[in-house]
């Protein structure tokens, strides 16, 4: 009797094993013809580069990437890899085909076109432990309600002029007041940045804090930020690195974003409902939608995230190369003053009428743009629509869960599209109005539905700090004996964004706070 029970489990399992082997050849079988007709009918043809594996699943590429992302000039190195193999080109990894492109038409359909055919991929499980449920980490319909929340915020503070960061810009204005010899200015642009972005945030700054607690949060957050950017490249096994301090990291920046909307709701007990929702706007909106403290949460998070370490490099990256270009320098200080006079506070105004500012912003966000590589993953059959075939110009056809890498930084670089001197930090290529129509060639915001929420914010945050700074120092320059060196071929670290790992170093030689000297 238990013998023939037994025999009976056997050849259930093995019936309903044998009907599973089966289903997955048949759907694969379908899958596979299905794909050659989609291919077949948008002219698809193989990637005209593919990258020739030595290792089995392309465990060399990997070694290679490990390599040079532990370098000082991990972008740099990728330029030249990428310059070797071509502008789209396919590896196959794993066993799954992963797609490189720096094409702007194949840009456009990733972030337009063939925007629903993708999503974030590998990006959630890599940045969940950090960003949790947030705009950075969701697709579908959260990623869409999420960015119809913030929309409504980002709209309001574009409406308004740009008072509320003159405060914020005098403290870093005056924190070199009485500086002697050389400063570095990056740390006060991450300093400056974390303010500007918190005010908008937590309706406070940071710097309500106590010094330590200050630093306690941003060091936990500059680490939460680089493990998550070791954690992004690990893709599938991202969660093998997952270690006690990265966790008390995530922990830490969310006790502190939790600490400012406790404090949101104390206000809104002491004062009323309308008057904290005037004092902490995105914190009542997103908990009107939410109903959850921790969903509110995360969302700032995510947007702290997307605003202080990108704008503060930003920052960073313009003053280095404008010391180390003494002729735009003066430039921008001779449209600087013709334009405020002996104005101190910076409106949108003044900001509209300095095309050269914008030209040098432009220019320093061309060469290091913020989100330096990106990444996407099909969730169905789709294409992109150059790279195939010999010449290049047929589509290329890429399959269902397929990774697609960009890279803003590469293409940014490119020759063919911003001319010979495509790598030399020149802001006057942007006022002869020809790269007016580069579209998806120059993306530092993004492009499509997914594009920056925060640009405005940052250009003008950026813009308005560095009017100030030039006001204020007149006689701001490079450090006598720097070695200057290749614009690209400068040491950068690679986070989730691209610093300068030689920081920003500057003489100042402090003149008086809120001074307007006419640039001799
Ligand atoms: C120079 C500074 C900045 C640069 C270069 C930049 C660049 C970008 C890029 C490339 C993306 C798309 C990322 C992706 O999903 O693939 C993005 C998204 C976003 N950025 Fe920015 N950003 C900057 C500053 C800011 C600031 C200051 C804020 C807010 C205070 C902000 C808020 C956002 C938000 C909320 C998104 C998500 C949009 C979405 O997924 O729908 N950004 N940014």
């Amino acid at each position: 009797m238990i013998k023939n029970s037994v025999d009976l489990l056997y050849k259930l399992l093995f019936t309903v094993l044998a009907g599973v082997i089966l289903k997955w050849l048949y759907d694969k079988r379908r899958r596979n013809r299905d794909d050659a007709a989609f291919a077949a009918l948008h002219g698809c043809q193989p990637p005209q580069c593919e990258y020739k594996h030595r290792w089995p699943w392309a465990l060399d590429l990997i070694k290679e990437h490990v390599a040079t992302v532990l370098t000082d000039h991990a972008l740099m190195l990728q330029v030249e890899f990428t310059e070797s193999m071509g502008i789209t080109f396919a590896a196959y990894m794993f066993g799954l085909t992963g797609y490189f492109t720096s094409d702007p038409r194949n840009i456009k359909a990733i972030t337009e076109t063939r925007f629903q055919d993708m999503n974030l991929g590998v990006r959630r499980p890599a940045c969940y432990p950090f960003f949790g449920e947030g705009i950075f980490t969701q697709d579908g319909p959260a990623w869409k309600h999420s960015r119809e929340m913030l929309r409504r915020q980002f709209a309001r503070v574009q409406a308004r002029d740009l008072e509320t960061f003159t405060d914020q810009v005098e403290n870093l204005v005056s924190t070199f007041q009485d500086s002697k010899g050389v400063v570095d200015l990056q740390p006060a642009f991450f300093r400056f940045t974390l303010a500007t972005t918190t005010t908008l945030l937590f309706g406070e700054s940071i710097e309500t804090l106590p010094e330590t607690e200050q630093s306690d949060f941003a060091k936990h957050f500059d680490s939460a930020t680089l493990v998550t950017a070791i954690r992004l490249p690990l893709a599938h096994l991202s969660f093998l690195y997952n270690t006690p301090s990265y966790r008390k990291s995530c922990r830490v920046v969310k006790h502190y974003a939790d600490y400012f909307i406790d404090k949101a709701f104390k206000y809104a007990q002491d004062h009323g409902q309308e008057d904290a929702t005037g004092r902490y706007p995105f914190i009542f909106d997103l908990y009107t939608e939410y109903q959850d403290r921790s969903l509110v949460r995360d969302q700032l998070v995510n947007v702290l995230l997307a605003g202080r370490d990108t704008t503060a490099c930003t920052m960073s990256w313009t003053i280095f190369h404008l010391v180390r270009h003494p002729a735009m320098l003066r430039r921008l200080r001779e449209e600087i003053y013709e334009v405020t006079g002996s104005e101190t506070v910076v409106t949108r105004a003044h900001t509209k009428n300095m095309p050269y500012l914008n030209a040098v912003l432009n220019e320093t966000l061309r060469l290091y743009p913020q989100v330096p590589m990106n990444t996407r993953s099909t969730v169905r059959t789709t294409l992109l629509p150059k790279g195939g075939g010999p010449d290049g110009e047929s589509p290329v056809y890429v399959p269902k869960n397929a990774g697609i890498t960009f890279s803003p930084y590469h293409m940014h670089r490119r020759k063919e599209l911003f001319g010979e001197d495509a790598h030399d930090y020149k802001p006057e290529r942007w006022l002869d109005g020809k790269l007016t129509g580069i579209g998806c060639a120059y993306i530092p915001f993004l492009h499509g539905f997914r594009t920056c929420l925060g640009k405005d914010f940052a250009l003008s945050e950026a813009s308005y700090a560095l009017v100030r700074l030039l006001q204020a120092y007149p006689n701001l320059r490079i450090p006598p004996g720097t070695g200057v060196v290749p614009t690209g071929k400068e040491k950068q670290m690679l986070s989730l964004v691209v610093s300068s790992l030689e920081g920003c170093k500057v003489v100042l030689d402090g003149v008086e706070v809120g001074s307007n000297v006419r640039p001799m």
